[in-house]
């Protein structure tokens, strides 16, 4: 029988160090492009894709996570009285049914394969997604959705991919790519971060993955990899060896790495020129930006 997806982990355990001081006191995941913190686009592009259960692994300092999912009556009360009914909307469709979402805390940032590895009791023997909230993806149809669609058709682990510099390589999770089919790879195994001259591929694994329950098998070893962390890399890897099929999905859609400060700020503005509500301020703003450093050159 064809399994479907229905359940996905949200890792944002992570300390979230390139944005210290920032990252103090409010979870990476708080922080917003335009007025949307990164974790509602997380959570929208899930549910684009059909998931129904968010399981998010979390840690010490990420209470405002929690709380940004809680409903908000007395605000909603207050906006209701004063007929800001567009606001009321918006703020509506950010709140989550009781139920639907699970916290688990990982107690120590021994990185993502252990973080994934966390949610296992609640997986149990179904095929599952994980979402990074700082991959953000601007895309037609969600990049998860598109992937959900993949996984219909393969029903083996999929990985989001897209191809990148040499330079580049040793900032990501390499695919050995066995057979490459246009939007679909098919792969001999997967290399953590290979230095130049290493990397079987240019092709890059992003924060988007369907895993089947022989990777949270895998993770139950807790080899430790690149960097002394419990890679999901590394699981992946190990899931190929033993004869799991592993596929690279090239998305369509943008990619913004929002765990970097130049990546984040890219993307605030993206998403601010794609609003008509802003974009128009905005372009005038860069255009003489631009011109002005131009003249001073
Ligand atoms: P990153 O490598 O981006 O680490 O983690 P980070 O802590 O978020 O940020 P920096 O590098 O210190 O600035 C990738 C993803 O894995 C999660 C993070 O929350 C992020 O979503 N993660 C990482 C965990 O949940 N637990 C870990 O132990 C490590």
């Amino acid at each position: 029988m064809r399994k479907k997806v229905t359940k996905a982990i949200f890792p944002v355990a992570g300390m979230g160090t390139r944005f210290l001081p920032a990252t103090k006191s409010v979870p990476k995941e708080i922080m917003t492009l335009v007025d949307r913190p990164l974790v509602q686009y997380a959570i929208d592009e899930a549910r684009e894709a059909g998931i129904k259960e968010f399981i998010f692994i979390t840690s010490r300092g990420k209470g405002a996570l929690e709380d940004y999912f809680d409903n908000a009556p007395a605000l909603e009360q207050e906006l209701r009285k004063r007929g800001k009914d567009e606001l009321l909307e918006i703020l509506k469709s950010t709140n989550m049914e009781s139920g639907e979402i699970a916290y688990m805390r990982q107690h120590k940032p021994l990185g993502l394969g252990h973080a994934v590895w966390c949610a296992r009791r609640l997986i149990a023997n179904e095929p599952f997604a994980v979402i990074l909230p700082d991959d953000v993806i601007a895309a037609e149809k969600s990049c998860l959705a598109q992937m959900v669609e993949a996984f219909e058709e393969t029903q083996g682990n999929i990985v989001a991919a897209m191809d990148v510099p040499d330079h580049m390589t040793s900032s990501y999770g390499i695919l050995d790519v066995k057979e490459d089919m246009g939007s679909i790879v098919s792969t001999n195994g997967m290399v953590e971060k290979p230095g130049p001259g290493e990397a079987p591929s240019n092709l890059a694994v992003i924060g988007r993955y369907i895993l089947t329950p022989t990777v949270l098998q895998k993770l139950n070893s807790k080899k430790t990899g690149t960097g002394g962390e419990i890679q999901l890399t590394d699981a992946i890897a190990d899931a190929i060896a033993d004869g799991e099929d592993v596929f690279g999905y090239r998305f369509k859609g943008q990619r913004f790495d929002c765990g970097s400060k130049s990546g984040f700020l890219q993307a605030t503005v993206a998403f601010a020129l794609a609003r008509d509500d802003l974009r128009d301020d905005l372009w005038a703003y860069l255009n003489d930006t631009v011109h002005s450093h131009k003249a001073a050159q």
